[in-house]
């Protein structure tokens, strides 16, 4: 054991009681010794159970229906989840004039993101609107199972099948393991053919295969080759979906205007697209500590961090790359347009 890794070792013993999930960068939560006794089959389970029973007091605030759509198949689906002169004034605000923007590339796909601080949303006050949505943050905290207030941004994704290597994104995955969520309000169609989100319905649910899946994936996920499955966001493939007696992938091919907000515990992905194409979501993340009982006390609601913490992010990133020569992902393009060619 060398210095670094003796200076560590409090803060990866701590992790064990939170969302890190990387068997990779944290060598007890990737330690095969560990895992046959147990330590990821029981956080896995453990954060499943605390999940159920915050999602109890989260559901008062979601139609029955909804909720039992969701439960059973692990995301929501609105279409025409705005009024019609709303989601026009939409996207009157977002497209033909520039946004100062971030990008990052993972293989044939560019991902834009364009932040939404404060300054922003108060010159948009439809994009405010939407941002804010009450039923949109109502669907995103029960998928994640907390409370709290979620990451918000605009995202361009824009694939490009003849440059570079494979999205990596394009493998079915969970994000990691235990409820989390990501939605997505679309502000044009999206077809078959224009690489949708996909989604393996009932994937969300915590069953007894699911679980001795994970178990046989934390033995060995700390050398695995893939490095996103190496990092936690386990991969599966075709034939051990089918062991896991789920259903194949549903492709989200949706009208404009369709809010999808999934439990992204559950495998999913984006359809590789075998054509040039360049889509615009309005995008919300919501992760936090999956061993909490509570679903309030949520630090990123406060009055002056609410709605900064991407802004707070780029900021220490940006200080982590000019100080520590760590390069940070998403590079700062400039103010371009949400629907513009990539930069990168
Ligand atoms: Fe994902």
């Amino acid at each position: 054991m060398n210095l670094s890794s003796i200076l560590k070792s409090p803060l990866w013993v701590l992790e064990i009681a939170g969302s890190a999930k990387s068997p990779k960068k944290n060598p007890l939560l990737g330690n095969e010794w560990l895992n046959r006794n147990g330590l990821h089959r029981s956080r896995v389970s453990i954060a499943a159970a605390m999940a159920e029973r915050r999602r109890r007091a989260l559901g008062k605030s979601i139609p029955a229906d909804a909720r039992a759509h969701f439960d059973e198949k692990g995301f929501f689906l609105t279409e025409n989840f705005l009024e019609a002169g709303q989601f026009e004034a939409l996207k009157a605000e977002v497209y033909g004039k520039p946004f100062q923007a971030r990008e990052m590339r993972q293989g044939q796909t560019v991902t834009r993101m364009t932040p939404l601080p404060p300054s922003v949303l108060g010159q948009n006050p439809a994009l405010a609107a939407c941002f804010r949505d009450p039923r949109a943050i109502a669907q995103i905290r029960y998928a994640s199972s907390r409370g709290g207030q979620p990451l918000g941004f605009l995202q361009t994704v824009i694939a490009e099948p003849k440059r570079g290597k494979k999205d990596p994104q394009t493998d079915l995955h969970a994000d990691t393991f235990h409820a989390t969520s990501k939605a997505w309000l679309f502000l044009h169609d999206v077809g078959e053919e224009d690489g949708p989100f996909c989604f393996v319905p009932g994937s969300h649910r915590l069953t007894p295969e699911r679980l001795e899946w994970e178990y046989q994936c934390s033995l060995t996920a700390s050398r695995d080759p893939r490095s996103h499955h190496a990092s936690g966001s386990f991969r599966i493939r075709q034939k051990e979906l089918e062991s896991l007696g789920l259903p194949p992938a549903r492709r989200m091919a949706v009208k404009a205007n369709t809010l999808i907000v999934a439990d992204t515990f559950g495998f999913h992905g984006r359809t590789p697209s075998d054509k040039p194409t360049t889509r615009v979501e309005m995008h919300w993340h919501m992760r936090r500590n999956p061993f909490l009982p509570w679903t309030g006390l949520d630090v990123k609601s406060l009055p002056g961090i609410k709605e900064r913490e991407l802004a707070f992010f780029m900021k220490v990133a940006d200080t982590m790359e000019k100080r520590f020569g760590q390069r940070h992902i998403w590079r700062d393009v400039g103010a371009v347009d949400v629907d513009g060619p990539a930069q990168i």
